[in-house]
């Protein structure tokens, strides 16, 4: 029994999860009492599938009118968010929206996040990054998650890249959680294999990470009434680990097999319930380092994370033996052996991200070794995930840790 636990627990209020739902939402939405909504999402969705049109139609139907935006774009900017916020203002003219529903991957997900804070009163979204000294006012959010996947739809947290200097930031408060996450596993089908893959890798890495994070004990709130993140503990660890039991079942099967539809709802669960595990939890050093390497880069969200996975993995062998073990276990690592095992697993982990096609060392990535020491500095500089990671010197093992992953090394002590 974990006793010492401090569960601070902000999950959507209502979760759906199941094939078809997509088709109760109209009906929920207008029981709800909402009239005026804003759907953001990509053209890939407006043009070529019919969930947008079957939505808006059903939802005019009952008395709900619908702005739509559609001009989503992977990894959306700071500019991107004011340019839509001036959009959609336009388009509703005098009227006040009393909703926001993001179709889409992590991407579409996180703009509408940020367009719930912008929308109201028409501010730069730059106004609502850091640290803020009161909750803003947010419009609720329905958010449907189209990959599995970043697991946004539970998060407190939107992310943005500054273009000013290409880093990430982000605009985060729990007033930001959707009100509905409603994940129908269909919507996943059509992901071609390299999203399936990118977007896998990510749910696997939260489930990971937040496994094996901070304890909810120890963890740094500074205070903060109602923070977004605040370490691990059962409850947290219960989704995580069913989120890895899935993962190990179906991430690979996704991606061999797109029409595999087990695999593809195995893989909407698992990101699912990843996102109940990080999204209370918060994550570490796989993310703060994968910041820095995206900020290099250039690369998907999902790959960053996926080559610096099992090198973290590797260097907590000791600190999370136990969680470790049970991972390897259930990816069907079955020595008696226990160090064997838990000495097995990066290297198990990091097979796996080879077979998805995703470099497995930070040189195939393109990075230079004169780099490292800006890249460690970089990562080090993201401290609210730096603060997360279980060991006693956290600058001396993010600086191993980003050297063995640029040589490819694994399983020293
Ligand atoms: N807020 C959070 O908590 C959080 C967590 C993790 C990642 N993220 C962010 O999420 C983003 C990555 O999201 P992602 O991995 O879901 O990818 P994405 O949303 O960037 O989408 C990638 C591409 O896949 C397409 N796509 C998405 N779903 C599809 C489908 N069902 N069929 C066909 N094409 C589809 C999109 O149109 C897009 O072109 C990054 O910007 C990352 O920073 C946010």
């Amino acid at each position: 029994m974990r006793t010492n636990d401090q569960i601070h627990f902000c999950p959507p209020a209502r979760v759906i999860l199941g094939c078809g739902s997509r088709a109760q939402l109209p009906t929920l939405l207008a029981r709800l009492g909402y009239k005026s909504g804003v759907l953001v999402t990509d053209t890939f969705f407006s043009k070529q599938t019919p969930w947008v049109k079957e939505y808006i139609d059903a939802a005019t139907a009952l008395g709900i009118e619908t702005v739509l935006f559609e001009g989503g774009k992977p990894d959306p900017t700071t500019t991107l968010c004011d340019d839509a916020t001036q959009e959609i203002r336009s388009k509703l003219g005098n009227t006040r929206p009393d909703h926001v529903i993001a179709l889409g991957g992590g991407s579409n997900i996180d703009l509408a996040k940020a367009l719930c804070v912008t929308i109201p009163d028409g501010k730069p979204v730059k106004q609502f990054i850091g640290a803020l000294p009161a909750a803003p006012h947010a419009l609720p959010l329905i958010a449907l998650p189209t990959t599995a996947g970043t697991g946004s739809e539970a998060t407190p947290g939107a992310i943005l890249i500054d273009p000013s200097n290409a880093t990430k930031v982000a605009v985060m408060d729990n007033v930001l959680r959707p009100v509905i996450a409603l994940i129908d596993p269909e919507f996943t089908y059509t992901c071609p294999p390299r999203v399936t893959a990118d977007s896998g890798i990510d749910a696997l890495t939260h489930a990971l990470e937040s496994y094996i994070t901070l304890d909810s004990f120890d963890f740094d709130r500074g205070g903060h009434p109602d923070p977004g993140y605040s370490g691990r503990s059962s409850l947290t660890m219960l989704f995580a680990h069913q989120a890895i039991d899935l993962c190990a079942r179906f991430l690979m099967r996704t991606y061999h097999d797109g029409g595999d539809t087990e695999a593809r709802i195995g893989m909407a669960y698992a990101s699912h319930y990843a996102a109940l595990s990080y999204g209370g939890a918060g994550l570490n050093a796989v993310h703060g380092i994968a910041y820095a390497v995206a900020g290099l880069t250039h690369q998907s969200h999902g790959s960053t994370n996926a080559v610096m996975l099992p090198y973290v993995l590797d260097a907590l062998r000791i600190t999370r033996h136990k969680e470790l073990l049970e991972v390897a276990r259930l990816f069907g690592l079955d020595d008696k052996d226990e160090q064997q095992v838990v000495q097995q697993l990066p290297a198990l982990i990091r097979d796996l991200i080879a077979q998805l096609g995703i470099p497995t060392n930070l040189r195939d990535f393109g990075i230079a070794q004169e780099q490292l020491p800006a890249l460690i500095e970089d990562a080090l500089a993201v401290t609210r995930l730096a603060k997360a990671f279980p060991v006693e010197d956290v600058a001396a093992t993010y600086a191993r840790i980003v050297k063995r992953a640029w040589a490819g090394e694994l399983g020293r002590a």
